[in-house]
């Protein structure tokens, strides 16, 4: 497998590139960036293409790549869209970042991507008052929860759930119920990388 190292197009990004991937020859360079408007339509097939996650409106990609763009975050390689992860700052409560989708290539899993634009998002300056992460996930998605648990387990947190959308009550059956996470930051907001989750990357 090729090794990824993370090159930020702004420092706040947090550039990462693990220490046990720095000897290594075959590298492949991953550019994490804010998303632009332009990006919306790729960002769209992307997220279609990545399946269980709910495929929004273009328009909504539009608006999650410009109004939404500064707690969003796409990945690059080669001038190719790999990774997307879309959030938001909760209205009424800044101090938490709600992840809305993570999406990576196919191509692109198992190598820290996810981890890496979810860790970008919150070394932005407009995140420095963000204490609480919080997404939801649908039980049958294994991924998606083995994710945020890693996630969880990285900042040394907790991991909360209840249900927040109910399958009856709100998605008249339409829908699985989705449930809410909520993973405490504590007070470091700027997430420091132990040893162990370094050489993960
Ligand atoms: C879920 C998804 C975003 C993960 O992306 P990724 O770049 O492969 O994830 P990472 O490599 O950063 O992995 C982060 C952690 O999640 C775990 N993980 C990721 N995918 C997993 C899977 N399919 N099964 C079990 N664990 C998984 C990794 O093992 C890692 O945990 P670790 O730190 O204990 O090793 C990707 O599989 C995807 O796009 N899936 C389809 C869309 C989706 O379901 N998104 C869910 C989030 S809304």
């Amino acid at each position: 497998m090729k090794t990824l190292s993370f090159h930020p197009t702004d420092p706040n990004e947090g550039a990462c590139i693990p220490s046990a991937d720095m000897g290594k020859s075959a590298t492949t360079k991953v550019l994490l960036r804010q998303p632009r408007s332009e990006d919306g339509v790729v960002v769209h097939q992307l997220v279609k293409n990545c399946p269980p996650l709910d495929e929004n409106s273009i328009y909504c990609n539009l608006l999650q790549t410009s109004h939404f763009a500064g707690t969003s975050i796409v990945a690059e390689i080669d001038k190719q869209l790999v990774g997307f992860a879309s959030g938001y700052l909760v209205p009424e409560r800044p101090d938490t970042l709600f992840i809305w989708q993570v999406a990576v290539t196919q191509e692109g899993r198992g190598q820290g991507l996810a981890w890496h634009m979810i860790q970008g998002i919150l070394r932005r300056p407009n995140c420095i008052h963000v204490r609480n992460l919080e997404t939801t996930i649908t039980p049958v998605n294994t991924a998606s929860e083995a994710l945020f648990r890693s996630v969880a387990r990285r900042f040394g947190s907790t991991f909360y759930a209840t249900v927040m959308f109910e399958r009856e009550r709100h998605f008249q059956s339409l829908h699985d119920s989705k449930w809410l996470l909520r993973i405490g930051l504590g007070n470091n907001p700027v997430p420091r990388l132990n040893s162990t989750s370094s050489q993960q990357g």
